[in-house]
């Protein structure tokens, strides 16, 4: 009787031994999956996050800073391209002359060219900026619109200036990208964090 005892004892604990084995194994098994699973989504996120924020451009020119001020803010936090346009002519550094060559641009209806404008066809979404010159986009702004390729790109004009709104644009802009391939947004004026802050969040 002893015997049995003994044999049925030995039994059992073998039993559990080799039931807590598989258990553990299976535990194992089980987290490490989990982990596996939130690592490849953690990633599958993370080349979300890039995929999206290599479909955006911000692009400017800017002659005293504010602008570029504004643009490079913009970018940090977008992510995306951010490019400077070069223009031929050149604009002056000095107010007066300045003053004088946009203006005479606006009179005689001169495009300046942009010597840098990249393949805007592969952005899904475009920050444009400029200073308001005289009430409007500057000149340049035209070329934007008549040598880019577009193919369905959101077009977010934004400005600084010393009290003129994105308003006084509008109409113009609306003019220079009539029948393009764009849906261009009413933009905003960008002389503060603030305001940048809110209309860049619709578009994240
Ligand atoms: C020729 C010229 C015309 C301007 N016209 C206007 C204007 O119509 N309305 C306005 O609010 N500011 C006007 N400004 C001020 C600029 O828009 C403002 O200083 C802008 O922030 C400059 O941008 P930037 O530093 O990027 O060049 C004008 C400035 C210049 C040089």
């Amino acid at each position: 009787m002893k015997k049995v005892a003994v044999i049925g004892s030995l039994f059992a604990i073998i039993l559990v031994f080799f039931g807590i084995r598989r258990y553990a194994n299976y535990a194992v098994k089980k987290g490490s999956s989990f982990m596996n699973q939130f690592e490849n989504n953690n990633n599958k996120q993370q080349l979300n996050n890039k995929h999206e924020s290599d479909e955006i451009l911000t692009i400017y020119y800017s002659n005293s800073g504010a602008t570029e001020k504004a643009a490079k803010y913009i970018h940090r936090q977008v992510s995306g391209d951010l490019v400077e346009m070069k223009l031929t002519p050149n604009y002056p550094d000095d107010y007066q002359q300045l003053a004088e060559v946009s203006k005479d641009q606006i009179d005689n209806n001169v495009h300046p060219r942009i010597d840098n404008l990249p393949d805007l066809s592969k952005y899904r979404v475009i920050f444009l900026g400029f200073p308001t010159w005289y009430h409007r986009p500057p000149m340049f702004i035209n070329t934007f619109f008549e040598t880019g390729h577009f193919n369905g790109q959101t077009v977010i004009p934004f400005t600084t200036s010393m009290s003129s709104g994105i308003d006084e644009s509008a109409s113009y802009l609306e003019k220079m990208g009539q029948n393009k391939k764009i849906d261009l947004q009413d933009g905003f004026r960008a002389n503060n964090q603030t305001t940048i802050d809110k209309f860049i969040k619709q578009y994240q």
